[in-house]
C-alpha cells in the first residue's frame, strides 16, 4: 500500500481486539517512529510507545470504557507551543500512515484522554506536555462499520469528554 492508499482508506478504529499486535509488525511501528521526520526540527517532539494493555488503558478515559479494551497507545509529548503541537501532529501523522499500511487501526485520542496520567507515566520534562495519544491494534471493526454513519457524521457517536 502506497501512502496516498493509506490517507484514502484510513478511518478511526475504536474497537480492537484483545491480542498484540505481532512482534514483526511491532518493530515496524517502533521503526516508523523512529524515522518519523520533524516539519520543524528545532521544535522538541517525541511519540513513546505504550505497548502493555495495562498501560495503555490507564491513560484512555473514555474509549475502553465505550468501545471495550485497547490493546496499545502512541503518546505525543511536545513543548507546550502552539508550533510544537503542530510539529508533534506531522510526525504522528507519519506513524498513523505506516500502521495503516501496516494493517493495524488507529483512533486519534486527545478528548478522550488522561494528560497527568500520561505525562508521569512516561516522566515528562518541565516544559514538556503529553498532548494527545493514538490508540492502536489490531482492528475489529471501525466506528462506520458498527453504526449508522450518519450518526457518527454528525458528531453524537464522537466521545468527546
Ligand atoms: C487531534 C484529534 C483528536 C481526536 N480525539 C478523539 C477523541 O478523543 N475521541 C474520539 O472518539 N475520536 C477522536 N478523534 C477522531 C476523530 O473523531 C475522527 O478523526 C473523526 O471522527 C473522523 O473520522 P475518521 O478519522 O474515521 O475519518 C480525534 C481526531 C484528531 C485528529
Amino acid at each position: 500500500m502506497t501512502t496516498e492508499e493509506a490517507i484514502r482508506v484510513r478511518v478511526s478504529v475504536r474497537t480492537y481486539r484483545p491480542d498484540p499486535v505481532d512482534p514483526t509488525t511491532m518493530e515496524r511501528l517502533r521503526a516508523s517512529i523512529r524515522s518519523a521526520v520533524p516539519f520543524f526540527p528545532a521544535l522538541g517532539a517525541r511519540i513513546e510507545l505504550i505497548s502493555e494493555p495495562e498501560r495503555a488503558g490507564r491513560i484512555f478515559t473514555g474509549l475502553n470504557k465505550v468501545f471495550g479494551r485497547v490493546p496499545h497507545a502512541l503518546v505525543g509529548l511536545s513543548l507546550r507551543d502552539p508550533g510544537a503541537y503542530e510539529n508533534l501532529a506531522f510526525m504522528e501523522e507519519q506513524v498513523v500512515l505506516e500502521a495503516t499500511k501496516l494493517g493495524l487501526g488507529t483512533c486519534w485520542i486527545a478528548g478522550n484522554f488522561n494528560f497527568e496520567e500520561a505525562a508521569r507515566m512516561l516522566r515528562a520534562t518541565a516544559g514538556e506536555v503529553a498532548s494527545n495519544a493514538i490508540a492502536f491494534g489490531d482492528g475489529q471493526s471501525s466506528l462506520y462499520n458498527t453504526v449508522n454513519s450518519s450518526w457518527n457524521l454528525n458528531g453524537s457517536a464522537v466521545v468527546y469528554c
